[in-house]
Order: structure tokens, then C-alpha cells, then sequence
């Protein structure tokens, strides 16, 4: 073979130049490529065939079609594989467009190549490794990018050319593919696609598709409108529309001009990513448009074609010479062999002027190009000289381009430029719900707000939540999205490049100093930040007392830290950490920052304390989500690491999490958390501290049983108490008993409960501290209103009194369960006003530490104390919040006491049979706990009054029977003994003194508020 071995023989200059420059730029960078194997079909029959000199020539010739068809797309053939090789596209630089560059060239080699072949495309990811003087890269597949692109190839039939699946998705309508036999690659079975020709779609935007509603656009539309008639009065207008890739360029044009079509002829040519060096490339496709040339015409068609239009127009044919000569369409044009290149150039410039002059003499002309950072230099110059006809001629030329290019013609009086903004919140919402089939608003939201007003990454975004399409490698960015930043970021210069990639490090926002810090490159890291800011990558921020640099789009650090290798992206995390560090005094201010990066890093040991600390400060902030978040890393990471160093701190970090869990109703999680610990921890009154927690989680979630089994064991690991009982033995000892005895009260048992208030008792009084005073004041309250069945006498409302002042005193903060405590009895003392007050108090701090649990307590009794007041209106707007808030807490017997009081409303009403039916379901509710819930009444008393009005006396004797059964709450007075005498008549046949009897008690039920 007689091409060069190593890539740098047989690489075009202008390639190679680009790949050494960035060189150490993308050095170990993670790539989407497309990969292209090609292998000559039936090699050694051919070279029987042909005898060794003739093949040698016939290979030579398929290399050197075949490698100007890759070069053509900007891929780069990495090996040669006997009569075959191997061609990346999109590495070492990225192309947003790999995909379709890669199937280019593939057509091209099938279409050009003198010998038959077979081609096999996959995409995927790779990761470059180093990159010789040679241009030979190394670099490692994932998975099996290249492997399936070779088996591909393998079972291409003779001629095809197929792409997998992936390669497909990427370049759907840019080429017609057909279904073919299904592959197998080891285990799998493929079904790749063989490439059949052509298709319609020429750019990303595909006017044949079906495009999101156009949205957000009036203003810049109405300026173009603007513009138009200006030129349409024959005072020509250059527009150049700016902005970032999928910003909506394309579309706003296609949109215009379905608004400028009555008005004006369009003309249109586009710049392709691969035509920098394809010279009149935009500019020949204006041309076949003027004269209707198509895709497959013949040479000598397209020439008599651009003939016929210059004749058309009045023109002098010898013009045509040069458009044929310019755009190589080689008819006989034996005239200008003699010019020199400048004199052709200048000629087919005047060619080319006097053709788009004439084209807009019969009406006014739109002249639009696309992407002109794309442009060739002879385009561009001749773009730049033709300006100067237009102020005179009712020309508008309309061009896109992203930022990056600056036309050189800005700043004429007729010239303008019109910079696209990111659509507003509404549109992007609207895109995004546009895709999303199911209606759901807050994910729409979320999108909207990471697509960031582009609604190309919009509609990918969307796509992607839509389709549920989980990404293999990991990334969260959609490759369609990713390629396109990619690409932008590789088109910058190593420096600036790996300036961004520190940056994607620090995150969104950072500050200067940190960045310096962390940069390791021997150039200034301002200068270079400076000119990323420049380039619209970065803005700064004002105002701040640091110079803090901001990424404009998040996307885009996503996709700049997406590229690094795991062992730089961990090497930079720990500088960062190291930096902040040293440089902060107090370096748990920035506890968060400080966990973010070492848990990143190749010593994520070093991040442990302070997730712990973040947790912590959460924690305190009652931003309990973030709280869990930062524990569970912290716990995670403990974990992974496997270090019995860690056992004490990883006990209390459990121990922490199971707080905030129960505080939040979660008690599955915190026996989680707490089981975690006590596996962890050695040290028994620790241990026993860690089962108290347990067991009140178990006693949150009804399961009393499994709640005593924990105290039971946390005993017997304390073992007796020594005289004096040692201070750590007595914590945890008083721990364990108020476990149990919060269990005691749930299960009614009120003589165990009785002997532990006077087994714990001497204990607080002679070693108790403040908390442990209260938490014990508490239980006395609790044993209080258990034993007299919720009768508070003015013995209890004292108790209740103490624990709640003992409570104001804990440290380090009061205990806000005194505080419930004491309005719950306060209410059932009938000190109505005050509990109002302290209930109150009560949710607003329960709200305040997002403490579930309490916030649906102090609503339902909130509610209750409604009932008790008579007020059916404050009680019926209650019912949705408590029974939302009992729901969210997992507390049902709240959700029945909504129900039951849902009851009363509806009797009070006179919705009699409503309220029977939501009595019944409130007391159904109670019955389907564990234990034998209190309020029945609530319940049973509209339903005596309605049997009663109804002549059922059996009916109400039997419901006022169940209201008087231990454990239910002791009736006030004189409610109790009428109902007690009611059914007791009853009982003795008295049928008609039953009836009276209970007429009155409902009418003492009305006075004392329960009815
Ligand atoms: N105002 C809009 N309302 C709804 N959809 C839009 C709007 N603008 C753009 N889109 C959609 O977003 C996608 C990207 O738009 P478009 O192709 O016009 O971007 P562009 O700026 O031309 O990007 P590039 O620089 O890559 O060519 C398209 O699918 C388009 O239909
Ligand atoms: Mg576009």
C-alpha cells in the first residue's frame, strides 16, 4: 500500500493543524464519535484475479478515494486493518454533526470506490488517549462502540453500507434507510439500518417535521417585518441574527418567511459545518435555486440551466462562464483558460452580483443565509463586497450565525443586528408541555428551567424525560444536546479550554480567587477567563465581593465536565478543596462547598466531616430534605470506605438522620438509620440511646411490639445502674423509659405504666437535669390523662403546667411537645381560648421546623377545639387541611377525627344520612388501628341524635353503650350519667325512659359542645 501508515502522511494540513493545536486539550477527554469501518469485499479473489501489480494499483486508487471522502467530513482514519480501516469522526476534536458526517462519507466511498466494499457506523462514547506526532490516537471504547461498528461491516452485504441504531437516531431524514436482517453481536441481536440514498432533510431544523407551536418571537419578528419593507421601499438592509446554537435561528426565519413570501422572492443558501473549505459554497446553493438546478443533475444540465436563467434576466451570457467554471461545472470554457485566478475570482464576483441585482428587478429580492460561521473565505469576501450594491436595490440579506463570528460588515448604516435571547418562561413551558404527552405541570417546570430558554435543549430535554431514555454512560445531558456544546467548546484554544474545564469543576458559579488556586496551567487563568467571557461562555458577576465568574449556561458546564476523565475531575475536586481549606478562617461556612468537592475527589474521606457539618447546619435550619441528602452521602461514603475509624461519627450521623426522619413521619427510614447505628456503635449506653430512638420510631409506625422489644434490649445491654448511677448509664436509662412509656400509653396499660413513673421518678428528682426533668414531666401528664380516661382534673392541667415550664428550659432548645401537651390538655380542661393560643403556637413552630407529626396534631385539635365552640364554619374549613396534613404524617386516626367532626358538620346541616355514612367510616377508621383509638363520641353522638330522631331507640342505646367502654374518654357531666341511666333502662326493658333519658343526654351533649 502506498499511502503513508502513520495518519500524519496521508492527514490534510489543515486537519492536522487543528488536532496538534488542541492536542494536549483533548488529551483522556470522553467523546461522542461516530466510527466507521470500511473493508474491501473479497480482497484475495480480487488479487488472483487481477495479479499483484494491478491490485496494488486498484487499492491504491480505493485508499486514496476513500481517505478524501473522510477528510472531506473532517474524520480522521486511525488504522489500517489490511484492505480496510478504521475512520473516527468527532474525535480527537468534536463535531456536533459526527453522525452525518460519518454517513457522508460513507455514501461518498460507496458511490466513488472502484472495488465493491462494506461500511459499518456506530456512535458512542470514547475516550482519547494520547496523541502522537504521527496523529496516531489511542483511545479506549465504552462499551461497545467499536466492536459493533466492526461486526457491522462484517455483515454488511456487499456494497452496504449499515449504521446501528444509535448512529440512526442521529441522522434520521438526513438519509433514507431501509431495514435489513437483524446482526448478532455476542449475546445481543441488532437491528441495524442500511443507508439507501439521500433524504430530504438538509439542516437540523426540518420544516417537513413536525415542529414545536412557535412561541416568544413577536418582537423580533415584527423587526424583521420592519426591516423588509424598508428594503422592499429599495433601500437594501443587511440582518444578521445572532445567537447560540438552538437558540432559534432557523425557525425564526422559516417563520419570516412564510410572512415575507407574498411580499418578496426568497433565495436561500446555507454554510455547512464541513464547507470551510468547499470555496462559493453557500453561494452556488443560491445560485441552483435561482435556476432551478436539483440534486442529481448532470453536469451539462446544471450549465444549460445557469445559461438559460442569465438569459432569462438580460443578462450577458459570458457571465455564465464564470458561475460554470466557479461552481466546476467544466463545460467548454476554453475562454478563460488564459485568466489568471484573480481575474476569475473578480469576474465571478461580478458574476455572481449582477445575477442576485437582476433577481430582484421583477419584484423585491430576500437573499437568506444560513450559518456564516461556517462560511468559506471566498463566500465571505464576496458577501463583504456585495453589501456595498445594496443600499440602492430592494435587497434584504437575511444571515444566521452563532456567536463566535463577527461579520465584517457590521457597523453600516444599513446593516443590523438583531441578538436572540433566550425564550421567557412561558414559551419555554410551553415547548416543553408541547412534547411531554402526560400533563404534568411541575415537571414542565423543572425542564423548562434546565433548558434554560433554548428550545432546541428544550425540545431535547423534553424528549428525553418523555421517552424515558436513561443514558448508558451515565451523563445527564442529552447526546443530541451534549454534541452541540461539545463542539463549541472544542473549537476553543487548549488554554481557554482547559480554563473552562477547571471552571465546570468549581460549578456553576465561582470565584475567582478559588479558580486561580486550583488552576494548574502556566498561563494567566484571568486572561483566559476574560476571553471565554468574550466568547459568551462565561459573564461575570457584579456586586460581589469576590470577582465571581458565572457559566451562562449550567448545559454547558454539564457537557465541560462531562468530558473529563474521572482521575483529572477527582485531581481537581481535592485542589479545590485544599484551596478553600486554607483560605477560609471558618471553614464551616462553606461546609457544603468544602463536602462537595472532597467527596469528589480521590480522598472523599476528607469529606465526611463536613457532610456531617453540612447536615448539621441543615438540620438546625429545619431544611430537612437537605439535611437527609447530605447524611445519607456522609453515611454512603462511611460505607464504601469501610473504615472502623469512622464507627462513633457514623453512629451519630445515623442518629441524626432518624431525627429528622421521624420528625418528618418517616419511621421505615429511621429504624433504618437507627439499626445502622446500633451496628455501628460499641458502646452500650450509646447503643441503648440509639434503641430508645428505635423504638419510638416503631411506636410512630403502630408497631408496638417491635417498640418494647428495643427497650428490652437496650436494658439488657445497660445492664444495672451503679450508686450513683453513672451520668452517661442515667441518659440513656431515661431514654429507654420514656420510650417505653410513650409505648405503655399507646397501648392503654396504665398499671405497667404507673410503676415506671414510680421507678423513674427518684432518679430525676435527685440527678435530673432540665430536659430530663421535662421529658419526665411529659410522661406524667401522658400517664395522667390515660388513667383518668382524658377527665383532665386540675392536678393534671398543673403537671401539664410544670413539664411545659421545665420544657422552656431544655437545652438547646425547649421542648415543643410540652407545649402540644399542654394545649391538648388545656382543651380538654375546657379552657377553650387558651388552648386556641397554645395550639397555635404550637403549629406555627411545628411549621416552622417542618415537623409533620406535630403540625397534623395541633391542626386536629385546632379543629376539635372548633367543635367544642359550636362553630360549624371554622370546623368545616379545617376538615381538608387536617386530613391532608394526617395523610402526609401517616397519623390515620387524625384522618378519622376529620371524618367524625365531617360527621358533625353534616349534622349539624341536617344532612343526616351524610353524616351517618361519614360516622360509620370514621369509626370503621378507628377500629383498623392496633389499638383501641379514644374520641369515638365525636363519632357516636351524631349518630345517637339521628337514631333517636328516627325512633330507634335500640340503635341509640346501643351507641351510647360504646361511648361509656374503657379506654373511651369519660363524658363531662351531666352527659355521663344520663347516657350511663339510659342504658341501663334500657337494659331493664324500660324502653320509653330510655327514649327520655337519652333526649336529654343529646341535650347536654349540645350544651357541653360534643354535639
Ligand atoms: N420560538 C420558538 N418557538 C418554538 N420552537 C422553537 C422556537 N425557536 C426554535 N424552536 C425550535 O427549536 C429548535 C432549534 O431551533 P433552530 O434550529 O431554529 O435553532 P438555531 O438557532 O438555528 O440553531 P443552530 O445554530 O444550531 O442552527 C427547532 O426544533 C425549532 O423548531
Ligand atoms: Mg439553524
Amino acid at each position: 500500500m502506498s499511502v503513508a501508515s502513520a495518519p500524519a502522511g496521508y492527514t490534510p494540513a489543515h486537519i492536522s493543524e487543528q488536532i496538534l493545536a488542541v492536542r494536549g486539550a483533548v488529551e483522556g477527554e470522553r467523546k461522542q464519535v461516530s466510527v466507521l469501518f470500511c473493508d474491501i469485499v473479497a480482497s484475495s479473489a480480487l488479487a488472483a484475479e487481477l495479479g499483484p501489480e494491478e491490485f496494488h494499483l486498484v487499492i491504491d486508487r480505493f485508499f486514496r478515494v476513500a481517505l478524501a471522502e473522510v477528510h472531506r467530513y473532517e474524520g480522521t482514519v486511525n488504522q489500517f486493518l489490511g484492505d480496510g480501516f478504521m475512520a473516527l469522526f468527532g474525535a480527537p476534536i468534536a463535531h456536533e454533526d459526527h453522525a452525518r458526517r460519518a454517513v457522508l462519507s460513507a455514501v461518498g466511498i460507496a458511490a466513488r470506490a472502484e472495488v465493491k466494499i462494506r461500511i459499518g457506523i456506530n456512535s458512542g462514547l470514547v475516550v482519547v488517549g494520547t496523541i502522537g506526532d504521527d496523529l496516531r490516537v489511542d483511545y479506549t471504547a465504552f462499551g461497545d462502540t467499536t466492536v459493533l461498528a466492526a461486526r457491522l461491516q462484517a455483515a454488511a452485504a456487499p456494497g452496504a453500507v449499515l449504521v446501528s441504531q444509535r448512529t440512526a437516531a442521529l441522522v434520521r431524514g438526513y438519509f433514507e434507510l431501509a431495514e435489513v436482517a437483524p446482526v448478532q453481536v455476542k449475546e445481543r441481536t441488532v437491528y441495524p439500518l442500511r443507508v439507501t440514498g439521500l433524504g430530504a432533510r438538509t439542516a437540523r431544523l426540518d420544516p417537513g417535521a413536525e415542529l414545536s407551536p412557535f412561541t416568544g418571537r413577536d418582537g423580533e419578528l415584527a423587526e424583521l417585518t420592519r426591516l423588509l419593507e424598508v428594503a422592499v421601499g429599495g433601500e437594501g438592509q443587511v440582518v444578521g441574527l445572532a445567537g447560540d446554537p438552538g437558540l432559534g435561528k432557523s425557525r425564526l426565519v422559516l417563520e419570516f418567511r412564510r410572512l415575507a413570501e407574498p411580499r418578496a422572492a426568497v433565495l436561500e443558501g446555507r454554510c455547512v459545518s464541513y464547507g470551510a473549505g468547499i470555496a462559493y459554497l453557500p453561494l452556488f446553493e443560491l445560485v441552483r435555486n435561482a435556476c432551478g438546478i436539483a440534486a442529481d443533475d448532470p453536469a451539462d444540465l446544471v450549465g444549460t440551466k445557469i445559461e438559460l436563467r442569465i438569459k432569462a434576466l438580460e443578462l450577458d451570457v459570458s457571465l455564465a462562464h464564470y458561475l460554470r467554471h466557479a461552481f466546476g461545472v467544466m463545460a467548454s470554457d476554453a475562454g478563460l483558460a488564459g485568466l489568471d485566478p484573480q481575474a476569475i475570482r473578480a469576474g465571478t464576483f461580478e458574476a455572481l452580483r449582477r445575477v442576485l441585482v437582476a433577481e430582484a428587478g421583477p419584484r423585491p429580492l430576500v437573499v437568506l443565509i444560513e450559518d456564516l460561521h461556517w462560511i468559506d473565505q471566498t463566500s465571505e469576501d464576496f458577501l463583504a463586497d456585495f453589501i456595498d450594491e445594496l443600499p440602492l436595490v430592494p435587497i434584504m440579506l437575511l444571515v444566521t450565525y452563532r456567536p463566535g463570528y463577527s461579520p465584517p460588515w457590521i457597523g453600516k448604516s444599513f446593516t443590523s443586528q438583531l441578538a436572540l435571547r433566550p425564550l421567557p418562561a412561558a414559551a419555554s413551558e410551553l415547548i416543553v408541555t408541547s412534547i411531554l404527552d402526560r400533563g404534568d405541570p411541575a415537571e414542565a417546570a423543572v425542564i423548562a428551567e434546565r433548558g434554560e430558554g433554548n428550545p432546541f435543549f428544550l425540545e431535547e430535554l423534553a424528549r428525553a424525560t418523555r421517552d424515558n431514555v436513561a443514558d448508558t454512560e451515565g451523563d445527564s445531558v442529552p447526546e443530541t444536546v451534549q454534541q452541540v456544546l461539545a463542539a463549541r467548546i472544542d473549537r476553543l484554544t487548549a488554554d481557554q479550554k482547559a480554563a473552562l474545564q477547571v471552571a465546570s469543576v468549581l460549578g456553576r458559579e465561582f470565584a475567582l480567587d478559588l479558580a486561580e488556586e486550583v488552576w494548574d496551567g502556566d498561563v494567566s487563568l484571568e486572561a483566559r477567563l476574560q476571553e471565554l467571557k468574550g466568547l459568551e461562555f462565561l459573564r461575570e458577576r457584579h456586586g460581589t465581593a469576590e470577582r465571581t465568574f458565572v457559566f451562562r449556561h449550567a448545559l454547558t458546564r454539564e457537557v465541560a465536565y462531562d468530558s473529563l476523565l474521572q482521575t483529572r475531575r477527582r485531581e481537581l475536586h481535592g485542589r479545590a478543596g485544599a484551596a478553600l481549606d486554607h483560605s477560609q478562617a471558618n471553614r464551616f461556612e462553606q461546609c457544603e462547598l468544602l463536602a462537595y468537592h472532597y467527596s469528589h475527589s480521590a480522598d472523599p474521606a476528607r469529606a465526611i466531616p463536613y457532610l456531617t457539618a453540612a447536615g448539621d447546619r441543615a438540620k438546625d435550619r429545619y431544611a430537612n430534605e437537605e439535611a437527609i441528602t447530605f447524611y445519607r452521602r456522609a453515611i454512603e461514603l462511611i460505607e464504601e470506605l469501610d473504615s472502623g475509624r469512622w464507627a462513633e461519627l457514623y453512629g451519630a450521623i445515623c442518629e441524626s438522620l432518624g431525627t429528622v426522619l421521624r420528625q418528618l413521619s418517616q419511621f421505615d427510614g429511621a429504624v433504618d438509620a437507627y439499626r445502622k447505628g446500633v451496628n455501628a456503635v460499641g458502646d452500650p449506653p450509646h447503643r441503648a440511646r440509639l434503641r430508645a430512638l428505635w423504638c419510638e420510631s416503631e411506636e410512630g409506625a403502630h408497631r408496638y411490639p417491635e417498640a418494647l422489644a428495643q427497650c428490652d434490649l437496650a436494658e439488657q445491654e445497660l445492664g444495672p445502674a451503679s450508686d450513683p448511677p453513672e451520668l452517661l448509664w442515667l441518659s440513656s436509662w431515661l431514654a429507654v423509659q420514656h420510650a417505653r412509656m410513650g409505648v405503655l400509653y399507646w397501648l392503654n396499660d396504665t398499671q405497667t405504666y404507673a410503676r415506671l413513673v414510680d421507678q423513674v421518678r427518684p432518679y430525676v428528682e435527685a440527678h435530673g437535669s432540665a430536659n430530663q426533668r421535662a421529658s419526665f414531666l411529659i410522661d406524667m401528664t401522658s400517664f395522667l390523662l390515660r388513667r383518668d380516661r382524658y377527665h383532665v382534673t386540675d392536678e393534671t392541667l398543673e403537671v401539664a403546667r410544670a413539664a411545659n415550664a421545665a420544657a422552656q428550659e431544655a437545652e438547646p432548645s425547649p421542648f415543643w411537645w410540652a407545649v402540644f401537651e399542654l394545649g391538648f390538655v388545656l382543651l380538654w380542661h375546657e379552657d377553650l381560648d387558651e388552648a386556641t393560643t397554645v395550639l397555635r403556637e404550637t403549629l406555627a413552630e411545628a411549621e416552622r421546623r417542618g415537623d409533620v407529626t406535630t403540625r397534623s396534631r395541633a391542626l386536629t385539635y385546632l379543629m376539635v377545639a372548633g367543635r367544642k365552640r359550636g362553630d360549624v364554619e371554622a370546623v368545616r374549613k379545617a376538615i381538608g387541611p387536617v386530613i391532608e396534613s394526617a395523610r402526609h404524617a401517616s397519623l390515620p386516626e387524625y384522618e378519622a377525627i376529620a371524618i367524625a367532626n365531617r360527621a358533625w358538620v353534616a349534622w349539624r346541616s341536617g344532612e343526616e344520612e351524610k353524616a351517618a355514612a361519614d360516622a360509620q367510616a370514621a369509626l370503621r377508621l378507628w377500629e383498623g388501628l392496633p389499638v383501641r383509638y379514644i374520641f369515638d363520641w365525636m363519632a357516636l353522638w351524631p349518630l345517637v341524635a339521628i337514631a333517636l330522631a328516627s325512633q330507634h331507640i335500640e340503635q341509640a342505646a346501643e351507641y351510647t353503650r360504646k361511648m361509656l367502654l374503657p379506654p373511651q374518654q369519660l363524658l363531662r357531666q351531666p352527659a355521663r350519667t344520663l347516657a350511663e341511666d339510659a342504658v341501663h333502662a334500657w337494659e331493664a326493658g324500660q324502653s320509653t325512659e330510655t327514649g327520655e333519658l337519652l333526649r336529654r343526654a343529646v341535650r347536654a351533649a349540645g350544651d357541653l359542645g360534643y354535639l
